[in-house]
């Protein structure tokens, strides 16, 4: 074992204790008689003092030939001390070099030099040595066990659909096609149609933590060709206000979860998270247009809010209410999918909602329509044929409850959480339209 203790774990108890601690050199300092070493790792920074009169001499000589990245384990006895500059430091009794690193390095690890977002991704196992850059990760591993947490609390089963399927979801335009032996397949865009299939099954309350593939050509800082998904479908419902009530407690509760659990992360971002206040305001697609008009742009009824318009209604709530997080609801039938229930007494208008946060739309959801005959319609009014959809449309036909859900995007989610400029930052490995590698 070459590590006992991550440095964070160093506490006056351990005073004149043994340890072992383990990590990539971050600074040497020689001033002949002593020398000291940092070591950083995961949690923090160590210090080892090596003064000539208390260590061997081959662990004294050791010191100035390490470089910075060099991986090493070091044995020593702690030592409070108030001269230290984190208030202890270990005295060496071993030191072991693990692993050499090259020079030069191809980014460097303190932030000192400026790297290109591209240089960074290129060499994102040296860009995540950053403290800052952890600090996402370790926030984006809590904000997925946080939504965990909350779907086991609220009696949700987690499943696991296919990723290669045979029909589109979401629209034509944005599949990876693929070649299944000798059929056509696709990379799957949404869980849409099997988590819909569930409602069926009695499974009730279902969710699903999973990759979505989408073929966006363009780019833009908040598409990603393959991103991660956060789906939740419920049956029984009676209108799709129960599923906004659900997501607005669940983006509440990660929140908290991420301030309670991630402080010392938000501290090295210097970032403050504010919890919202429930329930998140409500606003209607036509009055979401209508302030639109007021602050000078104009969007047919019908028409998309483009993200210019998404932009200026998330700078006027914040303005008006000082809030982060709202719902537009009730959008036009003909700007949403197939399988979004219409208001019986309006058509026109969709049981659909969109949940912003600061300006960007980070989750879709809807009562889904679970009448077979008006659902065969409806996929016939989008100029899709319902015999592609056969075996979704069975599961229609021998009981299907009530149901709704959405997809709340992981990656959107966390940049807008942490107010970060583009996706990228908050994906290890992004798939955009030129990186398929690293
Ligand atoms: P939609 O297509 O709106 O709805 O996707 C749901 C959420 O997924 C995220 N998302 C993306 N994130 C990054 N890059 C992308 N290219 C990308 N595409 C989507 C967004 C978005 O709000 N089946 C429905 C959901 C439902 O009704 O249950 C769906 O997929 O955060």
């Amino acid at each position: 074992m070459y590590r006992t203790h991550y440095s964070s774990q160093i506490n006056e108890e351990l005073n004149g204790k043994r340890v072992k601690v383990a990590g990539w050199v971050y600074e040497i300092k020689d001033l002949g008689g002593i020398k000291f070493l940092w070591i950083k790792d995961r949690e923090g920074i160590v210090q080892i003092t090596a003064p000539k009169k208390k260590v061997a001499p081959e662990l004294f000589a050791i010191i100035p030939k390490l470089k910075a990245e060099d991986v090493v384990a070091v044995e020593g006895i702690v030592s409070f001390t108030p001269k230290a500059k984190l208030g202890f430091e270990i005295l060496p009794e071993r030191i072991e070099v693990l692993s050499r690193a090259r020079t030069p390095l191809p980014l460097d690890p303190a932030g000192k030099v400026k790297a290109e977002l591209d240089t960074r991704l290129d060499n994102r196992f040296i860009d995540l040595r950053k403290p800052e850059i952890m600090a996402i990760f370790k926030i984006r591993s809590g904000v997925f066990r946080a939504v965990r947490e909350f779907f086991h609390r609220e009696g949700f089963i987690e499943i696991h659909t296919p990723k290669i399927i045979a029909t589109a979801t979401e629209g034509g335009t944005e599949l990876f096609p693929m070649k299944y032996f000798e059929k056509d397949a696709f990379l799957a865009q949404s869980p849409q149609l099997y988590k819909q299939i569930m409602m069926a099954s009695g499974l009730d309350r279902v969710y699903e933590i999973a990759p979505i593939f989408r073929a966006e050509e363009h780019n833009t800082t908040r598409h990603l060709n393959e991103a991660w998904s956060i789906d939740a479908e419920m049956a029984f419902i009676e209108n799709e206000e129960e599923v906004m009530g659900l997501l607005e407690k669940l983006v509440a509760y990660t929140i908290r979860y991420v301030r309670e659990n991630n402080g010392k992360e938000l501290e090295i971002l210097s970032f403050e998270l504010e919890e919202p206040k429930l329930p998140f305001r409500r606003i209607s697609y036509t009055k979401a247009l209508e302030i639109l008009a007021d602050l000078g742009k104009e969007i047919p009824w019908g028409e998309d809010i483009d993200t210019e318009g998404e932009k200026m209604l998330g700078g006027y709530i914040k303005e008006n209410y000082d809030e982060d997080l709202y719902f537009l609801y009730q959008y036009p039938s003909e700007a949403k999918p197939f399988y979004i229930m219409k208001y019986d007494k309006k058509p026109e208008i969709s049981r659909s909602f969109d949940l912003e946060y600061r300006g960007v739309e980070i989750t879709s959801g809807g009562q889904r329509e679970h009448r077979h005959d008006i659902l065969v319609e409806q996929i016939r009014e989008k100029g899709l044929n319902p015999e592609s959809f056969e075996f979704y449309l069975k599961a229609f036909r021998y009981g299907m409850p009530p149901h709704g859900g959405f997809g709340l995007g992981a990656e959107r989610l966390i940049k807008q959480m942490l107010n970060l400029g583009n996706i990228r930052e908050v994906i290890l490995f992004p798939r955009d339209r030129k990186r398929l590698t690293p």
